[in-house]
């Protein structure tokens, strides 16, 4: 069985982000979508929050499951027998952020990333972007899988948003 990992800090998931993960679906056996901890960002929602609105983006799509990690996401891929990483790619910008990444994983758990181009039509959706538009009032509902909006404002009324 070929296991391939989806890491992200998903505050929150998005439809961008399920693209990518039904995309390495198609090319792995079984997913794990890791939710990282990512110490240059400070979310909005809890881990226990962007698990299980993940688990319920995911929960149609067969062997592909949710955890969430504190830690090198190489050490999960070593002790997890990973045999990839898959990221999406909306651009060049992305090119410049995960190449850095790609490479130290790779130097220190050995197992390679795989970027695949991502839906066309989701370009634009980032989770920074959808938190910013739900902060001052606009709607997030299209951008983002079912129940996501509600718990993202949620977070923002109950914050300072
Ligand atoms: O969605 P993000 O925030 O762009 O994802 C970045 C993430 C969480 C995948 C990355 O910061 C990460 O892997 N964090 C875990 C700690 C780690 O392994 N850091 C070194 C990355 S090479």
């Amino acid at each position: 069985m070929s296991l391939a990992v989806c890491p992200g800090s998903f505050d929150p998931v998005t439809l961008g982000h399920l693209d990518v993960i039904r995309r390495a679906r198609s090319m792995f056996d079984e997913v794990v979508v890791v939710v990282a901890h990512n110490a240059a960002k400070h979310p909005l929602l809890s881990v226990e929050e962007r698990v299980a609105l993940v688990e319920g983006a995911v929960k149609d799509i067969p062997d592909v499951r949710v955890v969430a990690w504190d830690g090198l996401l190489a050490d999960y891929l070593k002790q997890s027998g990973a045999h990839a990483v898959v990221k999406g790619l909306r651009g060049g910008a992305d090119v410049d952020a995960e190449l850095g990444m790609a490479l130290l994983n790779r130097h220190l758990s050995g197992v390679e990333t795989v970027f695949v181009p991502g839906d066309g039509a989701l370009a634009h959706v980032a989770s920074s972007l959808v938190k910013d538009v739900a902060r001052h009032g606009g709607a997030i509902d299209d951008l983002v899988p079912p129940g996501v909006a509600a718990a993202v404002s949620a977070a923002l009324d109950g914050g300072t948003r």
